[in-house]
C-alpha cells in the first residue's frame, strides 16, 4: 500500500475519507476520539500544502438529508482540534461542495456534509455507487483512505472512489492495521479477550475465530445473558437472543475441546428498569444477585463485584488483551463499575492492551481514564472485529495496488 509520503499532494485537492461518526447528544459531541484520531493525517497534508477535502458518514440516515445526522458540529470541533478554520459544505457533491472545494487555497481544509445523505454512498447496486463515486472523484485529484471504522463497508467513498484516483493509506489506518496484526500474527500469550455489548449475534464471527487463538474469553454486557440462558439460568427481562442459544452452546463445547477458558459473569447488577442515561436519576430497585438468581422481573445491567474481581484476576497475567464492547450500561454511574474495573485491570497489567469498538473506546474516555496509558484505543468497532475474523475488508482491499 502506498502511504501519504508516496503521493505528491502540494497544491492538489486531496480527498480524505475519514470516520467522523462520533456520538452526539442533543447536537453535542459526547466523545471526539475519532476526530482527534484522524487530525494528524489532515494536519500533515495541510503542512504539505494540500487542499484537503474531508468526508465521512455520521449515523445511518436513509440516503437523503436528515438534519439530526448533519456533520456541521463535527466541522466546528475538527477546526478546534486542528487549530484552523474548517469550511463546511452543506451537501456532498452539489453546488455547495463544488463551491467550497473550489474556494480552497493550498493548506486549507473543508468538510463535506454526511456522505450518507446521498443514496449512492451505501447502495448495493454497483452502478449507483459508481455514479456517486464518479461525482466525488470530480472534487479531488488524490485520495487518502483514513476512515478505519468504515473499512468493512463496501461503500462508494470507501471502496469505489480509490479506484478512480491516485490513492494512499492514511496514517490512522496504517497504525490500526499494525496493531491488529499483533492480535492475529505472532500474538504474545496469554491472550485474553473481553467481549461485551448488547448482541451476541454481532460477535459470533469473532468468537468463532478467537476460539482457535485466544487463551481466555471473558464475556459481559448484554450478550452474556444469552450464554447464561444457554446454561439453563433464569435471566429475567435481560437482553436475550433465544435463537442464538444453540450456537453459544456449541461455542462453549468447542472452548472446552480447544482448551480455551470461557469466563461468564458469576454475579450481576439488576433493576426492573433500564436506567436513564441522560439524567442519571438514581435507580432505587438496583441490587446485586448471583448470575443464576436473576429475578424474573429484572434485567442484568452490569457485571457484579465478584465478577469484576474474577475478570481482573483472569487479566492479571495476560500478555495481550483485546477488549471489545462494554460489560455494563456505563452511561449510568450505577452500572459503570464493570467497565471501570475492566479498564483498570487493563491498566494494571503489563500486557499489550487494545480497546476496540466505538462504545468501549468511548467508555474508557467518558469514565475518565487516560487513553494514552492503553496500548491502543481503536477507532473501529465492526471493522476491528471483521479484521480479527479474517475477512477481506473492502476499504483495505481498495487501497492495495
Ligand atoms: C462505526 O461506528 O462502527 C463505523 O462508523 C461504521 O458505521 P456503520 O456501522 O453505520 O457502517
Amino acid at each position: 500500500m502506498k502511504t501519504i509520503e508516496d503521493l505528491d499532494v502540494a497544491g492538489k485537492r486531496v480527498f480524505v475519507r475519514a470516520d467522523l461518526n462520533v456520538p452526539l447528544s442533543d447536537g453535542r459531541i459526547t466523545d471526539d476520539g475519532r476526530i482527534r484520531a484522524v487530525a494528524p493525517t489532515i494536519a500533515k497534508l495541510l503542512e504539505c500544502g494540500a487542499r484537503v477535502v474531508v468526508a465521512s458518514h455520521l449515523g445511518r440516515p436513509k440516503g437523503e438529508p436528515d438534519p439530526q445526522f448533519s456533520l456541521a458540529p463535527v466541522a466546528v470541533r475538527l477546526g478546534e482540534v486542528l487549530g484552523t478554520s474548517v469550511s463546511f459544505a452543506t451537501d456532498t457533491v452539489g453546488e455547495s461542495a463544488k463551491a467550497t472545494v473550489a474556494a480552497l487555497a493550498d493548506g486549507e481544509v473543508t468538510l463535506l456534509e454526511n456522505l450518507r445523505f446521498n443514496a449512492g454512498e451505501t447502495s448495493k447496486d454497483d452502478a449507483e455507487r459508481g455514479a456517486f463515486a464518479d461525482r466525488l472523484a470530480g472534487l479531488a485529484d488524490v485520495y487518502v483512505g483514513d476512515g478505519f471504522g468504515a473499512v468493512h463497508r463496501k461503500h462508494a467513498s470507501v471502496y469505489d472512489l480509490p479506484a478512480r484516483l491516485p490513492h494512499a493509506v492514511g496514517d490512522l489506518i496504517a497504525t490500526e492495521v499494525g496493531v491488529l496484526k499483533r492480535l492475529t500474527d505472532e500474538v504474545a500469550r496469554p491472550y485474553v479477550v473481553v467481549l461485551g455489548g448488547a448482541k451476541v449475534s454481532d460477535k459470533l464471527g469473532v468468537i468463532d475465530s478467537l476460539l482457535g487463538k485466544a487463551d481466555k474469553i471473558l464475556v459481559g454486557g448484554g450478550m452474556a445473558y444469552t450464554f447464561l440462558a444457554a446454561l439453563g439460568h433464569e435471566v429475567g427481562i435481560s437482553l436475550l437472543q433465544k435463537d442464538q442459544i444453540p450456537t453459544v452452546l456449541e461455542y462453549l463445547e468447542r472452548a472446552k475441546a480447544d482448551n480455551v477458558e470461557f469466563v461468564l459473569p458469576v454475579d450481576v447488577a439488576v433493576s426492573a428498569h433500564f436506567p436513564d442515561t441522560k439524567t442519571h436519576a438514581p435507580v432505587a430497585d438496583f441490587e446485586i444477585v448471583d448470575a443464576d438468581k436473576i429475578p424474573a422481573t429484572k434485567e442484568g445491567l452490569d457485571i457484579g463485584p465478584k465478577t469484576r474481581e474474577l475478570f481482573a484476576s483472569k487479566l492479571a497475567d495476560a500478555a495481550t488483551v483485546f477488549w471489545n464492547g462494554p460489560v455494563g450500561v456505563f452511561e449510568h454511574p450505577t452500572f459503570a463499575e464493570g467497565c471501570k474495573a475492566v479498564a483498570q485491570a487493563l491498566l494494571d497489567s503489563d500486557a499489550f492492551t487494545v480497546v476496540g469498538g466505538g462504545d468501549s473506546a468511548a467508555a474508557v474516555r467518558i469514565l475518565g481514564f487516560d487513553e494514552t496509558k492503553f496500548g491502543h484505543i481503536s477507532t473501529g468497532g465492526g471493522a476491528s472485529l471483521e479484521y480479527l475474523e479474517g475477512k477481506t475488508l473492502p476499504g483495505l482491499a481498495a487501497l492495495e495496488g
